[in-house]
């Protein structure tokens, strides 16, 4: 039986991964310090330690005896990066260096695979869109420059000690789960949890900034495809649809999935926020042979019911 260490797995994506590992019989351990994640979010078969992801001493004992680990504890908010650089830094870039220095002393001879979360911010705003890997990256934001960090560390982790790595760029990442109550949360969680408050959306700037949004089920197969069948070396893919959805027509499409007709606002645009994100998705299509096919209207009916169920 495969056993799976998931750093932040109590979160919105780790806790979807941590489901559909249990459900197929593997064991998973998680590591998460509940700054956003929630314990209820966690399958009962998942064994949970409250901790820092940045801890040796912790991270290196959760990784005693297993398999491989999928390093996703970060703070997700790109905004949050610019209002406490250095706190976020220490979750998005002395995380990720712990879990890799974890993984060799775990097995220096032969280091278990590091499956982990970069993201779309690293490539700021390059105009060669669709984006693809080999595009580059230059962060506009903390979190973009901590991500692009990681990749970075993962790329030496490689070369120097052999700890074997896949990083995928995820575009912006929606579905059930994902805190509608956070300001700091995804654009989808907060526009599907105010309409179905009856509360007014707010939109940053003029609202034709567009993103690539991708349902987190299809994220999810990426995860498991890329520890299924390991890198050889240190690889980084897009997890994108290669589809691109302004933020003022995102607005129009969740109104009209949820049957209302909320007040629309406009406020300044955000620090640091990207105009234009798009992926190709080419790549990670060729190398493990998944499609993030979710449509957009199918996962935002998913991510609203949801909402819908969690108010009521
Ligand atoms: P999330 O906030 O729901 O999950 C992150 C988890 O990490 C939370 O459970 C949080 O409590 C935990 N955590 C934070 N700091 C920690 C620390 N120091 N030690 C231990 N646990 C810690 O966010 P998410 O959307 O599920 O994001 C998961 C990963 O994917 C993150 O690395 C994020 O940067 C990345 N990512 C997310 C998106 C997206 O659109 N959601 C896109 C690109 C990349
Ligand atoms: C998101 C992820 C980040 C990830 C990146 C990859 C979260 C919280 N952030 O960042 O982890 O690395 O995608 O591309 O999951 N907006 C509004 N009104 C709101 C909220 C947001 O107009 O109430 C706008 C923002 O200004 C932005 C867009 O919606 O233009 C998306 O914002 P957000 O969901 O915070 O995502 P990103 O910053 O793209």
């Amino acid at each position: 039986m495969a056993t799976w260490l998931i750093t932040g797995g109590a979160g919105f994506i780790g806790s979807h991964l941590a489901e559909r590992l249990v459900a197929r019989g593997d064991n998973v351990r998680v590591i998460d310090d509940l700054s956003s994640g929630k314990p209820e979010n966690l399958p009962a078969a998942a064994e949970l330690t409250i901790g820092d992801a940045a801890d040796l001493d912790l991270v290196e004992r959760s990784m005693a005896g297993a398999d491989g680990c999928f390093h996703l504890a970060a703070i997700a908010s790109v905004q949050r990066s610019t209002e406490d650089w250095l706190a976020t830094h220490r979750a998005n870039l002395t995380a990720t260096i712990t879990v890799f220095e974890a993984a060799r002393r775990a097995r220096p001879d032969r280091p278990p695979p590091v499956v982990y979360a970069s993201s779309a911010a690293v490539y700021g705003d390059n105009p060669a869109l669709p984006l693809a890997e080999t595009a580059t990256p230059s962060p506009l934001t903390a979190y973009g420059a901590d991500k692009l960090g990681s990749e970075q560390h993962a790329r030496v982790g490689w070369l120097v000690h052999r700890v074997p790595s896949t990083g995928f760029r995820f575009f912006n990442v929606y579905g059930p789960r994902q805190d509608p109550k956070s300001p700091y949360s995804g654009v989808i969680a907060i526009f599907a949890g105010r309409v179905a408050a009856g509360q007014p959306i707010s939109i940053n700037g003029d609202g034709l900034q567009t993103r690539d949004f991708v349902y987190v089920g299809d994220v999810v197969d990426h995860l498991i495809a890329a520890m299924d069948r390991p890198a050889p070396d240190a690889r980084v893919f897009n997890v994108c649809t290669g589809r691109a959805t302004t933020i003022r027509r995102l607005a129009e499409v969740v109104a009209g999935i949820a049957g209302a007709s909320p007040t629309i606002t406009h406020g300044p645009a955000r620090a640091g926020d990207i105009r234009e994100s798009l992926g190709n998705p080419a790549a990670a299509t060729a190398a493990l042979g998944v499609v993030a096919a979710t449509p957009i209207e199918e996962g935002l009916t998913a991510t609203l019911r949801a909402v819908a169920g969690s108010a009521g």
